[in-house]
């Protein structure tokens, strides 16, 4: 029989000496990493500086295997360097598969598949280029085990049983259940297996593969083309946990400014003229529909030529017109594309030529290919000088005023084919190819932006992108790029928004009414409704489809509409106070049931309901006609908002929603904030908070700050503790650093209002 192989420690690193080296690094008491050095080099883009905690571990031999334990994760390793890991009860949660995989056959040869690639059709099992796995790591499925996570993918809640690709991917095509590939690569997968969490992260930006048993119910597998064996096993008591030690690793989405919160409109083409631009403002007044941001689509620049402005179309002064909107508060927010037009004598081509700031071909040549404005260049953003020459450029935007900037094609999308393996991209400073920097080319640019905003405004910077990688939460706000007018995709915001959540993705949303494809009064009107609680509230779409306005399709659509971004700003100061714990804790915002009922069998293939928090339910209707629908209400006392109604939970119940219901669920003894009716968030303080009680207890921590800059980092934020027992109220400052308090609270009781004072001597409410 065969003996263990040696090993030597070096503080929290095990290597075994077997010819790869295979490594094992506590990270922390849950988090593990694997890695094996295949020759790259050591580093990574999705995690940032030192995570590794001094962490008190055992390692020894047993019997016939060595072990590793830390209080959170036991690891088992055989002699042929098995990795098995378990939680502190000894329950299996990541064990290697020990038998052979049984690819699925397809009954066709390489021959028959070419032939059919060239009709241009997906080849099942081919997945349009050579997948030849360079390594895959097998694990065993149980019978009860579900999957989340992997970011933006199409399809359930639930991966199980679909097969999915790590390769940033624009394609306009309806995103549905047999898409493979999207705009983001978040190759992280959270599991319970027979009902217990973990998490496993796949840390290598090359194009990388996984099939959750779709091949085999026995195993699951992630494969990847390339790079260094990487990976971390996960674990925590609750599967929150191993979000929370996941978004630990790779970085937490940053609380944004409170106005990022407010309902935002777009459509591809408003931004050819000021006064269109000024339509939408204009018509949002008049319909009385409270927003914050309007969105500049690619047709503010000169002929696409990215920081550049059309100015003869704004009146020769684009930046009157931002400020002038900024003081009537509305916020601009402009887009920007990686391609640089091909264009000698374009300040920003020439300036990027001169010191060779884009991607190559093998041959020393710059790389052309064509985006919207045709023959043009890519910068190289895996380097630090590239990123800061484009955080420079960025700062034309920031210079005029723009709120935020919308970094779109940024997979990078390219018109003529994709971009070939081989075009030199930098990583870091080393000469690499895009084969390995595509999956992280949106990552590095949305670096820039982030650390251009910051620069040259001080506020906490909006990104919005399409494009991403694990880790880029800490840069930018994503959208899910270009969907469809169609049910299936109302459909799919739930689970696609909930799962890149659980990915870190806390800050998502949805283009409302959907980009392509003509929507209805029916679809735009449950859509609104669906995507309410959505983090990032963004009406868009594409040039040529349907106006998708809340006022164009009359009534009763614009009042549904009124009503439901009317609710919305009620609910900001409580998605605001999610943001403010979402920094410390990593958990989303918008979530499925599962991550807060993981114990409940029912929730964890739910694909119709979310959650807010951990209070509100939401149960829209995603099917047209449809007026009536089934709510699973998990453990514990609900109340209906319209009319508060009280259920008892871990039941199924019938609810009505006629077109103008949203089916919404409140906690029972849960305290909410409420804020004012406005029509858009100011910057100064609010003088007054409103909680309302659902039921007659709670206990519930609110947070203020200015909304606006990082000062809340120095302590300049208030805590506000309201505590209900049999409706008796206490309110309490619990921090103070931001200097203005609300002078008055109202705490709403199912039968009563009481309205409390600030004494500013005594710093209490009475
Ligand atoms: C891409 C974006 C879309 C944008 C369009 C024009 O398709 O995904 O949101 O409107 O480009 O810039």
């Amino acid at each position: 029989m065969a003996t263990l192989p040696t090993y030597h420690q070096e503080n929290q690193t095990i290597t075994f000496n077997d010819p790869a080296k295979l490594q094992l690094t506590v990270i922390t008491p849950a988090i593990i990493r694997v890695f094996e050095n295949r020759g790259e080099p050591d580093d990574s883009y999705a995690i940032e500086g030192d995570k590794q905690q001094d962490t008190e571990f055992k390692f020894n031999q047993v019997a016939n295997h060595y072990e590793l334990i830390t209080a959170a994760l036991t690891l088992h390793i055989d002699k042929a360097l098995h990795i098995d890991a378990y939680d502190p009860a000894g329950n299996p949660l990541v064990t290697d598969y020990r038998g052979t995989r049984t690819p699925l056959d397809r009954g066709i040869d390489e021959a028959h598949k070419k032939f059919i690639k060239e009709e241009g059709h997906n080849v099942p099992g081919a997945n349009d280029q050579d997948n030849t796995a360079y390594y895959e790591v097998v694990k065993r499925l149980a019978a009860d085990e579900s999957i989340y996570g992997l970011g933006d993918k199409t399809g359930y809640m639930n991966k199980r049983g679909y097969e999915y690709d790590n390769w940033n991917t624009d394609d306009p095509a309806p995103h549905l259940e047999n898409f493979t590939r999207l705009y983001k690569s978040v190759p992280v997968m959270f599991g319970l297996k027979d009902g217990h969490p973990y998490g496993l992260f796949f840390d290598n930006p090359y194009r990388s593969h996984f099939d959750l048993g779709k091949e085999s119910a026995n195993y699951y597998f992630y494969s990847a083309e390339a790079g260094n064996l990487d990976y971390y096993i996960i674990g925590g008591k609750t599967l929150k946990d191993v979000v929370s030690n996941y978004t630990y690793l790779t970085g937490r989405t940053p609380l944004p400014q409170k106005w990022t919160l407010g309902y935002q409109q777009s459509r591809w083409g408003y931004s050819a003229t000021q006064k269109m631009v000024q339509g939408i403002v204009d018509d949002l007044h008049k319909y009385d529909l409270p927003f914050d941001v309007i969105h500049l689509d690619i047709d503010y620049m000169r002929d696409y030529r990215v920081f550049t402005w059309n100015d003869d179309a704004y009146q020769g002064n684009p930046k009157k017109f931002v400020t002038n909107l900024k003081n009537q508060g509305t916020k601009i927010v402009a887009i920007i594309d990686p391609g640089v037009k091909k264009d000698p004598g374009y300040n920003i081509y020439d300036e990027g030529i001169k010191h060779d700031y884009f991607v190559k071909r093998p041959d020393g040549n710059v790389y052309v290919n064509q985006v919207w404005p045709g023959d043009s260049v890519f910068p190289d953003f895996g380097r630090q000088a590239v990123r800061d020459w484009w955080a420079n450029n960025d700062q034309f935007l920031t210079d005029l005023g723009v709120a935020g900037i919308w970094n779109d094609m940024n997979e990078p999308a390219s018109f003529v084919g994709e971009i070939p393996q081989d075009i030199v991209f930098s990583d870091h400073d080393r000469p690499s190819t895009h084969k390995k920097m595509h999956n992280v080319y949106a990552h590095n640019m949305d670096q820039a932006t982030y650390a251009s905003i910051k620069r040259a405004t001080d506020r906490r910077p909006f990104v919005i992108t399409r494009a991403a990688y694990s880790g880029t939460q800490k840069y930018a706000t994503v959208w899910t790029g270009d969907n469809h007018s169609i049910w299936p995709h109302v459909q799919l915001l739930i689970p696609q928004l909930c799962n890149l959540g659980m990915s870190g993705f806390s800050f998502s949303g949805t283009d409302i009414g959907g980009f392509g494809s003509d929507v209805t009064p029916e679809l735009l009107t449950r859509w609104i409704e669906a995507a309410i609680f959505s983090p990032l509230l963004r009406n868009h779409s594409a040039m040529g489809t349907r106006d998708q306005e809340p006022w164009q399709f009359g009534e009763p659509t614009l009042s549904i509409y009124r009503k439901y971004l009317k609710l919305r700003y009620r609910f900001i100061p409580y998605l605001y106070d999610l943001f403010a714990k979402e920094e410390r804790s990593g958990l989303p915002l918008m979530r499925p049931l599962v991550l807060n009922y993981p114990e409940d069998r029912r929730v964890h293939d739910i694909n119709d309901q979310y959650m807010v928090g951990d209070s509100v339910l939401v149960a829209p209707i995603v099917q047209p006609s449809q007026t009536k629908r089934l709510v699973y209400l998990p453990k514990g006392d609900w109340v209906d908002f319209w009319n508060h109604q009280e259920y008892s939970g871990q039941q199924d119940i019938v609810v009505d929603a006629p077109l103008d219901k949203l089916p919404l669920f409140i906690k029972k003894n849960t305290i909410l904030p409420w804020g004012e009716e406005v029509d858009h968030i100011s910057e100064q303080p609010d003088q007054q908070m409103t909680f309302t009680v659902y039921g007659h207890s709670g206990n519930y921590h609110h947070y203020q700050d200015d909304g606006l800059d990082f000062n809340y980092r120095n302590g300049e934020y208030n805590d506000y503790q309201i505590v209900v027992e049999d409706d008796h109220v206490s309110v309490r400052l619990t921090h103070h650093g931001f200097a203005p308090v609300y002078q008055r609270i109202v705490v709403e009781l199912p039968d009563q209002l009481i309205t409390l004072n600030y004494n500013s001597k005594t710093e209490t409410y009475q």
